[in-house]
């Protein structure tokens, strides 16, 4: 019986390194997903080779099909342009090039928030959504992710916007939350200073709230008072490795 090959996709993070297939008609994975640890020292080379393994381990299911990567930094022509939270070898990689030629298979490589949102737009809470939609990732950073008519504006970064003097996400990601015990109620205010912001320099028709915590999307998003509509994301973690295999899949080579 001839198999179905499917894209992979691979989320590097600054933790984990997580890959699944992923089956496009479904948006769903196609085999459970697979995390390895990131290498203490996360240089490109030592982080190929993790990658190296996750294709390695999922190649039946995967066979020659492309293979979507995502990683914290703006990338622009499949080169890390910023490492913000990740070692600062990176900036300046052609990492398409270092992965296609370690793999032997096409790659492509995305921004995470971008990554993320993409897989919102297709198969979570953005679905069929038209106009600007806004996906935000909540985490170590403040990941952003424009859509406008369903085509990608990549690399928008909003988490580093100014306000009042400070980097967006060293006042509201969600790890400043861990770090300094808020209660919902006052990340909740930093949120709110956030999103009004971005609310007024771009007029998104809906915003979308995604990382880890939006788990908990019950806890603050009701304490946010915006003019769009703000939901949680629906693929929650999965939605970066099913972004990165949507675009792998749907690259102009
Ligand atoms: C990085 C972005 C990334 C976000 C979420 C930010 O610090 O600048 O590129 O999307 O963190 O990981």
């Amino acid at each position: 019986m001839p198999t179905t090959h499917h894209p992979l996709g691979i989320d590097i993070g600054g933790s984990g390194i997580k890959g699944a297939p992923v089956d496009l008609a479904k948006g769903q994975f196609a085999r459970d997903r697979l995390r390895l640890d990131t290498p203490k020292v996360s240089t490109p080379d030592a982080v190929a080779e993790i990658v190296a393994q996750i294709a390695e381990h999922f190649a039946d299911a995967t066979g020659d099909s492309p293979i979507g990567v995502t990683m914290p930094a703006v990338v622009t022509n499949g080169v890390a342009r910023s490492a913000a939270n990740i070692d600062p070898a990176w900036v300046g990689t052609d990492v398409r090039r270092l992965l296609s030629e370690r793999l032997g298979r096409p790659v492509t490589v995305v921004n995470d928030a971008d990554a993320a949102g993409v897989g919102e737009i297709h198969f979570g809470a953005a679905r069929n959504a038209g106009g600007l939609v806004l996906v935000s990732t909540l985490g170590t950073g403040i990941g952003s992710c424009l859509i406008y008519d369903g085509v990608l504006v990549p690399n928008s970064e909003l988490g580093h916007l100014e306000i009042d003097g400070r980097d967006a996400e060293q006042r509201a990601s969600s790890s400043v939350r861990d770090d300094k015990n808020l209660s919902w109620q006052e990340w909740a205010e930093r949120l709110q200073r956030y999103y009004s912001h971005v609310e007024d320099l771009l007029w998104p028709d809906l915003i979308v709230v995604g990382g880890g915590v939006s788990r908990k999307a019950e806890k603050f998003l009701p304490l946010l008072h915006l003019r769009a509509p703000i939901v949680a994301a629906q693929l929650q973690n999965s939605a970066g490795i099913i972004g990165a295999a949507w675009l792998a899949s749907n690259a102009n080579r």
